[in-house]
């Protein structure tokens, strides 16, 4: 039994790595399977609401969500969160976005050569951070993948980006794990979802976030 607590909501998801080419079949990339990006969507499906899903370069199944954009470079995933986010209620940004991309990619395949290769890297534009500005924002939603000093670095990233909740974990632990333990931080505090399947992880977490845009939204 799923209660439907997001019933006709709309929810915006955006899911896995972002790819920045460097020539014609070279990148920058990171490790994220896509998973919990993945399971957030289909639990976002089972709580009743509609579904947007931008999703990185990760492998199938996918959840059948209302819409589906595949995307391969962070560029790519703000233009897509751009055209969708107007009418969503929630952003939920799952994605583990690039935060640099070379300044410039070569159109055929670069040759080896003897020398050093210095790369030039540019900054992406922080796509949540975006959203979160918006003049009137969905209630918006970050993960934080950390090595080292968890909650600090997710408390000081919610702080940083205006977040009501950011959903913070263990990245070693997790990226391409079925299983993830989670720490969600918002303004009444600190709550610990100790190890477990991350379908069921993202279950608690969507339950989470509806009692919390329930109660600023003064339902
Ligand atoms: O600052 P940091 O990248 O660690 O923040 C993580 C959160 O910000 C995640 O929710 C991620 O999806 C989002 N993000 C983004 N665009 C970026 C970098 C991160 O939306 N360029």
């Amino acid at each position: 039994f799923q209660p439907k607590y997001l019933s006709g909501k709309r929810v915006l998801v955006t899911a896995g790595p972002t790819f920045e080419a460097l020539d014609a079949v070279r990148g920058l990339t990171n490790l994220s399977s896509g998973k919990t990006g993945i399971a957030i969507a289909q639990a976002a499906l089972e709580a009743g609401a509609q579904v947007t899903l931008v999703c990185g370069p990760v492998c199938p199944p996918f959840p059948a969500v209302d819409k589906l954009t595949h995307i391969v470079s962070a560029s790519e995933m703000f233009s897509a969160v751009k055209a969708e986010v107007e009418g969503h209620d929630i952003f939920i940004s799952v994605a583990a976005v690039a935060d640099y991309r070379p300044a410039e990619c070569h159109p055929s395949k670069l040759k080896k050569t003897v020398a050093d290769i210095t790369l030039t890297l540019v900054p992406n534009p922080d796509i949540l951070q975006y959203v979160a500005n918006l003049p009137n924002p969905p209630f918006c939603v970050g993960f934080a993948a950390e090595t080292e000093a968890i909650e600090q670095y997710a408390a000081e990233k919610r702080k940083r980006k205006k977040l009501p909740l950011i959903v913070a974990n263990n990245a070693v632990e997790t990226i391409g794990s079925n299983e993830s333990s989670l720490i969600l931080l918002d303004d009444e505090g600190t709550h610990y979802l100790p190890k477990a399947n991350k379908n069921i992880q993202a279950r608690l977490v969507m339950a989470h976030i509806a009692h919390l845009y329930d109660k600023r939204k003064g339902y």
